[in-house]
């Protein structure tokens, strides 16, 4: 399985294809945030790469982080355990002042249909 280090938190096995932001909260226990439910468009499962940043990415991811003029994060709701991953939590419940972190998201990766392209 997959390694996912969380910075200031722990390594963590990953089941192989599970999205990131569900590791992050399943198996990292993170209050992770993710509030649109995983569909590309909140851009608050953001997370920062320390290594392992895959070099593709949906469509859907590029297209809302350019909208959003965000570069230097990535959006966990995009992205599968596959390989090793460290990151950096930046977006949580903790001190954001919501009053959750979103539905849960779906086990596959939303939008569909899913099209990668190069980050
Ligand atoms: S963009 Fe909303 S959960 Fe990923």
């Amino acid at each position: 399985m997959p390694k996912l280090s969380v910075e200031g938190v722990g390594d963590f096995e990953a089941p192989h294809g599970k999205r990131l932001v569900l590791a992050l909260e399943d198996e990292a226990r993170l209050d992770q945030l993710h509030a649109c439910g995983g569909n590309a468009r909140c851009t608050t499962c953001r997370v920062e790469f320390v290594a392992g940043e895959p070099p593709q990415m949906t469509a859907a991811e590029k297209s809302v982080l350019a909208a959003r003029g965000l570069s230097g994060v990535r959006l966990s709701c995009q992205i599968v355990c596959d390989h090793d991953m460290a990151v950096r939590a930046i977006s949580r419940l903790a001190g954001s002042g919501r009053k959750d972190a979103g539905p849960r998201p779906a086990d596959d990766i939303n939008p569909q249909p899913v099209v990668w392209i190069d980050r």
